[in-house]
This record gives C-alpha cells, sequence and structure tokens, in this order.
C-alpha cells in the first residue's frame, strides 16, 4: 500500500473517526472541543502500531480522560527520509491500526495523504540547530528537519492540549521539547515510556524486517546498555570513556550488526558527557541490520 492509499478515507464507526482531510479534521475537532471540553491529546505515529504505541495512546486517554479528546495521526512523513532510507519498505496497515486505536480509546484518527499535508508551493525548512546534530541526525541528515516540520503540521492542524512521543526516540522527544519552547507553542509535550518485547527488544515497526538470526541477536542491544547501567551503578566515578568502550565491545559481539553509534550523553543537551557521570544521563545506540537500522537507549545517572 503506497503512502498515497489513504487519500479520501472517511470511515465512521460507533467509536472512531477516521478522516483524511485537514479541514474535515479541523472541523470535526471543533465540534469535539464544544461536545468533550478537556484535554485535546494527540498521539503522533507513522503507523503499523505495535503495543509500543497503544501504550502511547492510552496514556493519551489517560490524559484527555472522558471529557477529552484523544487523536493519532498515521502518516508516513516521506520529508524525514533520506533517499537510501526505508520509505517505501516502510510498513502500512490502516485497518489494523484503526483496530488498535479503537481498543485503546482514541476518538479520531488522521490519516492524510501525503499531498494532503504538502501542498505543491510548499517551501518551508524547519530546523533545529542544536540537539539534533548528533547521535541519529549525525548519520540521518535532513531527519529532523523532516521530523520537527511535520509535527509542527500535525500540532498546528490538531492544536492540541498535550502530545505523546516515545522515549525510545530520546533524541526526537529532547529536539520537539525543544522546538515547542523555542515557538512557544501552547502545548505540552509528555514522554512515554518504551515497551519491550519479553527479551528486552525495544518494540519497533522496523523489527518486522530483521531476518531471524538479526532478531535473535537484536535484544543485545539493551543488554549491552545495560550492563553499561549497572557497571556505573557499580562504579559511579567510571570514566565516560570507558564506560562506553566496555558497552561498545558488547554492542561489538552482535555479529549480524553494525553499530552506526553508541554515545553517552546529557540527558537534556545530549551534549557528550566528560569528567564523571553527576547528572542524568542517555546511553544511546543505533545499529544497522541487513534490512532496518534499530535505535535504543537508556537512562541512568545521579537523579537531577
Ligand atoms: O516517531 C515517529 O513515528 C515519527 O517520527 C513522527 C513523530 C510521527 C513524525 O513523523
Amino acid at each position: 500500500m503506497g503512502p498515497t492509499s489513504y487519500r479520501d478515507v472517511r470511515l465512521i464507526t460507533m467509536a472512531i473517526t477516521v478522516l483524511s482531510n485537514v479541514s474535515e479534521t479541523r472541523a470535526h475537532l471543533n465540534t469535539a472541543r464544544k461536545e468533550k471540553p478537556g484535554n485535546v491529546v494527540l498521539v503522533p505515529t507513522m503507523g503499523a502500531l505495535h503495543e509500543g504505541h497503544a501504550q502511547l495512546v492510552r496514556q493519551a486517554r489517560e490524559l484527555a480522560g472522558d471529557e477529552g479528546t484523544v487523536v493519532v495521526s498515521i502518516f508516513v512523513n516521506p520529508t524525514q527520509f533520506g533517499p537510501n532510507e526505508d520509505l517505501d519498505r516502510y510498513p502500512r496497515a490502516l485497518e489494523r491500526d484503526t483496530e488498535v486505536c479503537q481498543a485503546c480509546g482514541a476518538d479520531l484518527i488522521f490519516a492524510p495523504a501525503s499531498a494532503e499535508v504538502y501542498t505543491p508551493d510548499h517551501s518551508l525548512d524547519v530546523r533545529e540547530t542544536v540537539l539534533s546534530t548528533g547521535l541519529c541526525g549525525a548519520s540521518r541528515v535532513g531527519h529532523f528537519p523532516g521530523v520537527c516540520l511535520v509535527v509542527l503540521k500535525l500540532l498546528n492542524i490538531v492544536q492540541p492540549t498535550h502530545a505523546v512521543f516515545g522515549k525510545k526516540d530520546y533524541q526526537q522527544l529532547a529536539v520537539i521539547r525543544r522546538m515547542v519552547r523555542n515557538l512557544n507553542v501552547p502545548i505540552e509535550i509528555v514522554g512515554g515510556e518504551t515497551v519491550r518485547e519479553e527479551d528486552g527488544l525495544a518494540m519497533s515497526s522496523r523489527n518486522a524486517n530483521l531476518s531471524e538470526a538479526e532478531r535473535q541477536a537484536a535484544p543485545g542491544i539493551q543488554a549491552a546498555l545495560q550492563a553499561g547501567r549497572e557497571r556505573w551503578e557499580k562504579q559511579p566515578d567510571i570514566a565516560p570513556g570507558l564506560l562506553v568502550r566496555l558497552v561498545r565491545s558488547r554492542l561489538e559481539q552482535i555479529s549480524s550488526g553494525q553499530i552506526d553509534y553508541l554515545e553517552l550523553v546529557d540527558g537534556e543537551t545530549l551534549q557528550s558527557v566528560q569528567g564523571i557521570i553527576d547528572k542524568p544521563v542517555v546511553m544511546a545506540s543505533a545499529m544497522f541490520f541487513s534490512k532496518a537500522r534499530l535505535i535504543d537507549n537508556i537512562e541512568f545517572g545521579p537523579k537531577a
């Protein structure tokens, strides 16, 4: 199913509405706000929803309460994919996604076609210039400008009081928080905990692109990061460089994958940690497999 196949979707069931058009979505939400004056909580997604997304939708439902509205956007955003990335391979499953959203208490799905979001005269760039340059931003040039652009558009279309983003994309969450603060967007950004498979692998739509052998090896990413946190717990004054080397050597044992990056960064500034670990930090990694690039992270350090 291609990205434009969501065009003209307008399926109204008892409990959930699916809209693909911006003005219809705005009109629908204006009515909803009058009927239910509580929070409007947006969960932006690219679809192919898994339990990690389901958890974000449930979190949104709690934030919205009975008097509020939960909106899930489903849009595989072309501007955040590089030319050699997996835009065409990205899984699309609107029917199943609708069931997941409905089961988790969402009220509305906004699933636009690409042409609805990006009009032919589109000529705007939204670029965060500090937090988005390292980690994933270093190897995915253009990714965060694409994310910022689409998220800002979604926030303007839905005008929510809150938006929920998963902490698996730790850098994305930090960049969006910064964008919203810098642009005075009147909205609260809420982080949702990473949901994992039983063996520790972070849930991701991209896990479906792993071969069987890669799937077996991939939980090693979180195991390596956890080993790093445990080592810091035993030796809080360990040099950050040594800690990164120890974790890197564990990641290198995942022979079916290749490390894109492994870094220990300040949890707020995302700058590389020097000296001792005296603030909350994040150890974040990305690994390439044959048809998927997986990211994961772990937070530790003295509490702020
Ligand atoms: O995290 C994602 O799924 C995407 O980056 C987002 C936030 C929906 C923007 O396209």
